[in-house]
């Protein structure tokens, strides 16, 4: 089976409304390989202004970085997944580890937003990965097992199929070392045989799995031509266009027909 590569910008709490519109003109002037897509998440205020401006550009889309795990009413300051939907936005990225830390986000909590974002059409992008005390009492396997357990597995077949998942090892993010090569794929194919092993390979083969964690173009080429790789989740490298647009084209690396 045929995946396309996915490389996502998450743009967090930077860049101001000027800025953003540069870079996402910036970005959309970049020539992606045929068989990638990418995907831009803003901060919030800036989303409907970014689907407008790349709607022109059928190899981009717009995710949110967040949206309430409540459907609607009295949350003040919370941005419903309905309304995210209503501009045009097709994405949406769940339980960041910035969200899990400074947001007290809960594996119920993330369950609850997948389960908002997928009740109104848009594709969770939903993270896991574990910190590095974690990683080095060698627990990383169970400890994110454990995340998908309380999260992912709660879906049924159907839901499944229109998810995206992305491994961040939380002590690759924004470090600048991103985890080895062997460390990402083994991680990867980890997560894949869990999901096959609950919904079977044929789900598991459709899965995206990306990676995020000091991805740049340095070490884009290598990540991404890893067998259980389908693209990156870009956050320090996503905020310049040429480092983003250089990662784009490494995706040229990743083809697993
Ligand atoms: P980074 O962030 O690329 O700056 O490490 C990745 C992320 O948090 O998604």
């Amino acid at each position: 089976m045929k995946r396309y590569t996915i490389i996502a910008a998450n743009w967090k709490m930077h860049l101001r409304a000027d800025e953003a519109r540069q870079l996402a003109d910036a970005i959309a002037l970049c020539r992606p390989p045929e068989h990638t897509r990418i995907i831009l998440a803003p901060p919030f205020v800036y989303l409907y202004e970014m689907v407008q401006r790349t709607a022109s550009h059928p190899h981009i889309h717009i995710s949110a970085q967040n949206c309430s795990q409540f459907s609607q009413g009295a949350y003040t300051g919370e941005v419903a997944a309905f309304m995210l939907q209503s501009i045009g936005c097709k994405y949406v990225i769940i339980g960041h580890s910035e969200r899990r830390k400074y947001f007290g986000e809960t594996d119920a909590i993330v369950y609850e937003k997948m389960l908002r974002a997928i009740e109104n059409d848009l594709t969770p992008i939903l993270c896991c990965g574990e910190p590095l005390d974690v990683r080095q009492q060698n627990q990383h396997r169970e400890y994110v097992f454990h995340q998908l357990q309380n999260t992912l597995f709660h879906l049924d077949e159907r839901q499944l199929t229109d998810i995206i998942l992305a491994y961040e090892p939380i002590w690759a993010i924004g470090t600048g070392i991103a985890a080895s090569t062997e460390q990402i794929q083994e991680m990867h194919h980890f997560i894949r045989q869990s999901i096959a092993e609950h919904y079977g390979s044929a789900i598991a083969q459709q899965c995206y799995i990306l990676y995020g964690g000091s991805v740049k173009p340095q070490n884009a080429t290598e990540i991404l031509s890893l067998e259980d790789v389908d693209g990156a989740l870009v956050g320090g490298a996503s905020l310049q266009a040429d480092s983003f647009c250089a990662i784009v084209r490494a995706s040229a690396a990743h083809r697993k027909d």
